[in-house]
């Protein structure tokens, strides 16, 4: 079996997540791993069998044994890191997105940089790859709903991050809705034209102090002339509410949220189902290992990567679009022309 050799950059939240199912993999070497603050981690990372431990990440890049880094590191470092590791010559897979500027020229020299070392880049959108919206993506593209014409998605937090958490890794717009823009563009399998947005601080008010906010509605066209409807919220108080519909000419697919149990329990007042799944570590596991195995596999097979530069792009500029919307009260068009020429 052929392996690769990786090292990780970044064990916080989704590092860690990562770690675990990246060790599940019988085909991923997990030679270095690094984080700044390394020490926090390092009981932990030794009582799972790893020692080789650093604070600086390009230990991993100098090191000639790595071919892959996987970046799993705060948003504010991506750009810097994905850049140096394109020319260290590794192959790279980089947690959504690519940064939470808004001055895409900054993202695209980076994606200069991975097509100029010809090492592969695969972003984290990991929804593509959950079992049931992949399902909803392959009969769309089977046409069992005929031509699709409005893509409806409700995708809604559990609870507020902390402050200091949003300022490393996006607000509202450039983390959390960064999957929906995605989502909505591979239902559609069409590039989003305009975004008409409003948003603001229902839960926390507190959050203007940051420039963000906790809620947000979308109106998205896509070239193809068809609709998009996304709600975000950061607290809804019954779990991680993640929901997608795609309605068509000749019919609708949708998907549910997926709960911990399918036991309904019917009495004389009400009918009683189990809540959703409480978190993203939860909710989407297996589209998390999934990500994972379909990077391997395109690095063992050099088959494309399920989720390019372009597609963070295409997602980037929309939620520069919505947040200028916000701004005007207008629609605001989005560019959907990609080139690195
Ligand atoms: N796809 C998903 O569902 C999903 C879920 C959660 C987070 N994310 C993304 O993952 C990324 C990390 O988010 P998080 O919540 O884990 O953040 P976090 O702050 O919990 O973890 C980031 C880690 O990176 C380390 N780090 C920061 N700069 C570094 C550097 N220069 N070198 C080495 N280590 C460095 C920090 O010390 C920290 O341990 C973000 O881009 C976020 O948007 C994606």
């Amino acid at each position: 079996m052929k392996k690769i050799n990786v090292g990780i950059i970044g064990l916080g939240r989704a590092g860690q997540m990562h770690l675990h199912n990246l060790m599940t993999l019988p085909e991923v070497n997990i030679i270095q791993l690094a984080d700044v603050f390394i020490d926090k981690f390092s009981d932990k990372l030794h009582d799972l069998g790893f020692d080789n431990l650093t604070t600086d990440y390009h230990d991993l890049l100098n090191n000639p044994e790595i071919d892959t880094v996987f970046v799993f590191t705060s948003t504010d470092t991506h750009e810097q890191i994905v850049t140096d590791a394109a020319k260290a010559g590794k192959n790279i897979f980089c947690e959504k997105p690519l940064s939470m500027n808004t001055i895409e020229r900054a993202s695209l020299n980076v994606l200069k940089e991975v097509k100029k070392n010809g090492v592969k880049l695969q972003m984290g959108f990991n929804r593509r790859m959950d079992p049931q919206f992949r399902d909803i993506y392959t009969q769309v593209r089977n046409g069992n709903i005929g031509t699709p014409q409005i893509v409806k998605i409700t995708s809604r937090d559990p609870d507020l991050l902390p402050h200091d958490l949003i300022q490393r890794i996006g607000g509202l717009l450039f983390d959390f809705t960064m999957h929906d823009f995605d989502m909505a563009r591979y239902m559609m399998n069409s590039n989003i034209s305009e975004v008409y947005a409003k948003g603001g601080t229902l839960i926390d008010p507190t959050l203007k102090d940051i420039d963000d906010i906790d809620t947000l509605a979308l109106v998205l066209q896509f070239e193809n002339g068809a609709y998009g409807l996304i709600d975000n919220s950061r607290k809804a108080v019954y779990g991680y509410d993640q929901r997608v519909e795609v309605f068509g000419s000749k019919g609708m697919l949708k998907a549910e949220n997926v709960s911990q149990s399918t036991v309904e329990l019917y009495n004389s007042a009400n009918k009683i189902e189990k809540k959703p799944l409480p978190i993203f570590v939860q909710r989407y596991h297996e589209a998390y290992i999934a990500e994972m195995k379909a990077f391997i596999n395109s690095l063992i097979e050099n088959n494309p990567v399920v989720a390019t530069g372009e597609d963070v792009i295409m997602a980037q500029r929309a939620a520069i679009a919505a947040q200028e919307s916000m701004k005007t009260g207008k629609p605001v068009k989005v560019n959907t022309h990609f080139s690195l020429d």
